[in-house]
């Protein structure tokens, strides 16, 4: 048995083998001539051609007709929630697992966020715990399709238009990610998406709205365009949009330029992922006490925003998830990129449940916070390289040979 590294031992990555990463955001020149036509055409800010032709193959990509492009992917979600018309004092649901913002743009319109716990396989909102949170101030869901698995849309769309409650999804990790034939985001009334720098699309930031409904696109386009419809300028005619406050929520032609060229490359992309996480599931699917997030269960192709390993059974429960990363950090490998949740621990979150700012829905959110003990996740960009499978595969399976001396390890663990 090899000895592991953070005892003295080899690294796994040493001499020859080293981990490949792609760097992120991708860059190419081609995308640098473009970015350079629309500089010298001075055409930088809302409606350009740039903006409207990425609106448009994106949602059509997804299986939507309409695309609004935005700020980023929190304001998405704000203008997503105030064009289905939630309402200040009315309650949102959430996953309990997710990044902050899906739950904060509730609070943005004044809403109260009601944390729902999540499924132990996929890590994504569970639909019998979702039914059972919904009362009749619930006037919008928020399922996260979360790192690489998507939340059960069949599931969650029967309950929510049994009771007539729009869905919004929050797709900031599944660009590209099809449900059931078609894309994530066509399925809700609106889908939302985000082009923050980490994410699989990026353009440093960024965001869209995807919708098949016209009335709901010209709302949202007015909600970031500070109250105009598509092609109207500021100061033009136009009666004041009822009931909503509007903002300056508008990207720029460059983020649209970067976003419509990394988009031709984005099927190539999610079949990389999936052969490689294919691959590597294979690789390690016998290692005791190891589980892999389980992909949606109509999804296909599954994207990946990171590949999530959870570590709860046989004798890793016992050991910290942190320490496993520092172990495999220490072998050459970051599987670091843990879980977000449960935000309502969330600092940055800054709830204050007395005075009503959020709900935690009926039998708590156990399943998120013992998940969120277990999780450690593989970023996207190592997921591009098949040898960096095979070195994943063998960190992971020298770990778990070496259980005595993890637990060795677990002892002076702070
Ligand atoms: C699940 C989820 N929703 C929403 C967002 C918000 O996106 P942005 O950072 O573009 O505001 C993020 C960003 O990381 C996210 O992970």
């Amino acid at each position: 048995m090899q000895k592991l590294a953070s005892l003295g031992g080899n690294k796994v990555v040493s001499g020859d083998r080293t981990v490949k990463v792609q760097p992120w955001p991708p860059r190419n020149e081609e995308t640098l001539e473009l970015l350079k036509e629309v500089y010298l055409s001075g055409k930088w800010s809302f409606n350009s051609e740039a903006e409207q032709a990425f609106e448009k193959d994106f949602a059509e990509y997804h299986g939507a007709k309409y695309g609004i492009f935005m700020a980023n992917g929190t304001t998405t979600l704000e203008c997503a929630l105030t064009a289905v018309g939630v309402k200040p004092g009315d309650e949102v649901i959430v996953p309990a697992l997710t990044w902050m913002a899906t739950a904060v743009a509730a609070n943005y319109v004044g809403a109260i966020p009601v944390f729902v716990d999540v499924e132990p396989t996929t890590l994504c909102m569970d639909p019998v715990k979702l039914e059972a949170a919904i009362t009749p101030k619930t006037k919008a869901i928020i399922p996260v399709h979360v790192y690489g698995s998507m939340a059960d849309l069949e599931k969650i769309l029967q309950i929510a238009d049994a009771k007539g409650i729009p869905v919004i999804e929050d797709c900031a990790h599944m660009h590209g990610g099809f449900w059931n034939g078609r894309g994530v985001g066509s399925w809700g009334k609106v889908g939302s998406f985000s082009f923050q720098q980490s994410k699989t699309m990026s353009s440093g930031e960024g965001g869209i709205c995807i919708t098949n409904d016209p009335e709901m696109a010209d709302k949202l386009y007015r909600l970031k365009h500070i109250g105009y419809s598509r092609g109207l300028a500021q100061g033009q005619a136009q009666k004041a949009p009822e009931g909503m406050v509007c903002h300056n929520y508008r990207a720029t032609a460059f983020q649209a330029v970067i976003l419509h060229q990394q988009l031709k490359n984005l099927p190539g992309l999610i079949k990389t992922y999936a052969e490689n996480a294919a691959y590597l599931t294979e690789k390690i699917k016998d290692i005791p006490g190891v589980r892999i997030q389980a992909p949606g269960r109509l999804a296909n192709p599954q994207a990946y925003y990171s590949f999530h390993l959870i570590f709860d059974g046989g004798e890793f429960k016992d050991i910290p998830r942190w320490l496993i990363s520092k172990t495999c950090y220490d072998e050459g490998f970051d599987i670091g990129n843990g879980t977000h949740g449960p935000v309502y621990k969330h600092n940055l979150f800054n709830l204050n449940k007395e005075k009503g700012e959020y709900r935690i829905a009926e039998g708590s959110c156990k399943v998120c916070e013992e998940m969120c003990n277990h999780t450690l996740g593989i970023f996207h960009q190592p997921l591009l390289y098949r040898e960096n499978m095979d070195i994943i595969s063998d960190i992971l399976h020298k770990v778990a040979d070496n259980m005595d001396g993890l637990k060795e390890l677990a002892k002076d663990w702070k």
